[in-house]
């Protein structure tokens, strides 16, 4: 089994390009071409989360037209750019099949069940905070679906990565209630991998027994500043997304796929 995540697309409206400077348009549609002409294909995409640049309804529904290419499945969870009403207005349920309604909330949380390795969309935003969040209500859902099946390999995708791995996005920006999922993830083994998105790099940490991983961004590269001193800056990279392959053995195998210009392939 083979999944593409795709994260931190940030799209504007048509036109416009992010922060005045990052065509993430054009590196989107560039990440769907290639995605499509892989071998093996991919067999799903997941969209972790910072879909749009500013939230704004012509966001989303660009970032829908500029996925629609796309020949497999794909799926969408939200990131702090981004609010749960506004995406669940653009994205039906076959992008997006919301199915829990807990309380009030009305969190993005779902999962899909058709593959060798199961995924559980976690929503993992806090509303109007750039930080991340995982709260009781969350709990105790995230332990139902994990019950439910304990002993099948599983993949949580969600946007924050829930602990600190020495930038700013997860120092600073934090995320409330890790230590809440971080009890959870010790107990259900069968948590092969957290891959998440909000750090614009691509990061690995061993965390409670499982993996969490971060996807680059599809071209907004965050400067690498492990002082935790200076104010967050990008650099203009080449589109990038993650291949996860679950192989034959059963093991999770993350692949980083950069679109830049390279020499070659030449005979080893
Ligand atoms: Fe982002
Ligand atoms: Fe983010």
């Amino acid at each position: 089994m083979l999944i593409a995540q795709i994260s931190d697309t940030h799209i504007s409206v048509p036109g416009k390009k992010a922060y005045s400077v990052a065509s993430m348009a054009d590196n989107l549609t560039h990440c769907v071409e290639h995605i499509n002409q892989l071998t093996p294909r991919p067999d799903v995409v997941l969209i972790t989360g910072d879909i749009t640049y500013s939230d704004h309804p012509d966001e989303y529904r660009y970032a829908a037209e500029l996925l629609t290419p796309l020949g497999m499945p794909w799926f969408v969870i939200p990131g702090n750019h981004d609010s749960r009403g506004n995406l669940k207005n653009c994205f039906d349920q076959v992008n997006c099949p919301v199915t829990s309604q807990i309380l009030e909330n009305d969190f993005i949380n779902y999962v899909i069940e058709e593959f060798p390795l199961r995924l559980i969309a976690l929503d993992s935003t806090r509303s109007k905070h750039p930080g991340g969040e995982f709260c009781d209500a969350r709990a105790v859902w995230l332990e139902q679906q994990l019950d439910a099946a304990a002993d099948r390999p599983t993949m949580i995708f969600t946007h924050h990565p829930p602990v600190k791995m020495g930038v700013r996005e997860t120092d600073i920006d934090g995320f409330i209630g890790a230590e809440r999922l971080a009890a959870i993830i010790e107990k259900y083994h069968c948590v092969e991998q957290l891959i998440c998105g909000h750090v614009h790099l691509p990061m690995f940490t061993r965390w409670h027994g499982s993996i969490v991983s971060a996807a680059p961004s599809i071209g907004l590269h965050l400067r690498l500043d492990l002082t935790l001193q200076h104010p967050s800056q990008f650099c203009l990279d080449a589109p990038a997304f993650q291949l996860h392959h679950w192989t034959a053995d059963s093991h999770l195998v993350t692949h980083t796929i950069s679109l830049g210009a390279i020499s070659g392939p030449h005979p080893f």
